[in-house]
């Protein structure tokens, strides 16, 4: 039997994502994304949105099948974020893929964003190890999942108390004047920077945190650190030395990050890290996690930033996953659900 051909649609967020994937082999992710309308609001604008996807819709389905080379009718099943994330946008992604489902008579997957930014790794890495720790940074999101079965078993371990590991790096930014979104601006910078210039805080690292939070992180006590700091030195007439704040409070963010994913690889005895999201795009991540990982004899799997950010690609990788596995395909009545837990891989 081939493996099967799936097309996954992705819009939780800004960007209208179609992917093709046949088995683990990519053959299509093509995005349009919204981003430069939702900069000057400083944060994405869930109506800008949702109207961009719409438009979007049918002109990045026909550029993903030409880019892969085969005909709607060749695909055998069609995967879609049903969510989490911003209902509108969520419901133009679920609309246009029942549309397409129903027209094609073909199978319907509505699946969770969060284990398709970890499933995509397969299309990069290869097979998946069960069970992988997994840890999703990005601008909606900062977990850390422990995954059994990619296709039925995700289970949360911990989660931001408040902001996302990206909103964090976005606000940050936001006070450094530098662009939107802010994460690769401070990554930048803080390459030029001093990582020990500031001892910025690491929220939910003391012992006395572990007992609820261990596994949990907090960036909002790191946010208004920073805010203090950079007031401070403005009102004291002080040039604000950018370079130095980006990489002090970056070191903090990826210090939490890289301690809580390894401790959550040992506690639960796991030989494999997945790292997902916008933030995996980080150059200092990537360097800390690897440097931690080899410490403690753990694998590290990062996909490559184009599919780390939020993508189709992931949504078919997911797809043709479940198909391969002979999972239940949706009910065309499911719905967008904007809250979905991560213990839900498949809306039902
Ligand atoms: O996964 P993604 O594209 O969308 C969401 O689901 O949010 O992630 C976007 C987030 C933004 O907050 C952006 O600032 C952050 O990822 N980001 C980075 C880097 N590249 C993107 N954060 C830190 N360092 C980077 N190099
Ligand atoms: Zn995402």
């Amino acid at each position: 039997m081939t493996e099967p051909l799936v097309l996954g649609i992705e819009t939780s967020c800004d960007e209208t994502g179609v992917g093709i994937v046949r088995g683990t082999t990519l053959l299509a992710d093509e995005i349009a994304s919204s981003v430069d309308q939702h900069a000057r609001f400083g944060g994405v604008v869930p109506e800008v949105a949702s109207r961009a996807h719409l438009e979007a819709m049918v002109p990045t389905i026909e550029r993903a099948c030409k880019t892969a080379g085969v005909k709607l009718d060749d695909v055998d099943a069609i995967a879609v974020t049903s969510g989490p994330g911003l209902a509108g946008a969520l419901l133009v992604g679920v609309a246009s893929a029942k549309a397409l489902a129903l027209a094609l008579g073909k199978p319907i997957y509505g699946v969770n964003h969060l284990a398709a930014h970890v499933c995509v790794d397969q299309l990069e890495h290869g097979q998946l190890d069960e069970p992988s720790l997994a840890m999703l940074v990005s601008g909606g999101h900062s977990s850390l999942l422990l995954v059994p079965d990619i296709t039925r078993e995700v289970i949360a371990l911990g989660q931001t108390i408040d902001d996302a590991a990206g909103e964090a790096f976005d606000k940050v930014a936001r006070v450094l004047g530098l662009p939107f979104p802010g994460g690769p601006y401070i990554d930048a910078a803080a390459r030029e920077g001093n990582p020990e210039a500031i001892d910025f805080p690491r929220g939910l690292s003391n012992p006395k945190d572990f007992a609820n939070h261990r596994f949990d992180v907090s960036f909002s006590g790191l946010k208004t650190a920073v805010a203090r700091w950079v007031e401070r030195e403005q009102r004291e007439g002080n040039a604000v030395m950018v370079n130095d704040v980006a990489a002090s409070f970056q070191e903090a963010v990826v210090d939490v990050l890289t301690r809580k994913a390894i401790d959550a690889c040992l506690t639960h005895d796991v030989g494999t890290l997945v790292i997902g999201g916008g933030v995996a795009a980080n150059s200092r991540l990537r360097t800390v996690a690897q440097q931690r990982c080899d410490e403690h004899g753990i694998s590290l799997r990062i996909p490559r930033p184009g599919l780390c950010t939020d993508n189709g690609a992931m949504v078919a990788a997911l797809g043709s996953e479940l198909v391969r596995r002979g999972r239940d395909e949706s009910q065309l009545s499911f719905s967008a659900d904007s809250s979905m837990l991560v213990t839900q891989v498949v809306a039902p």
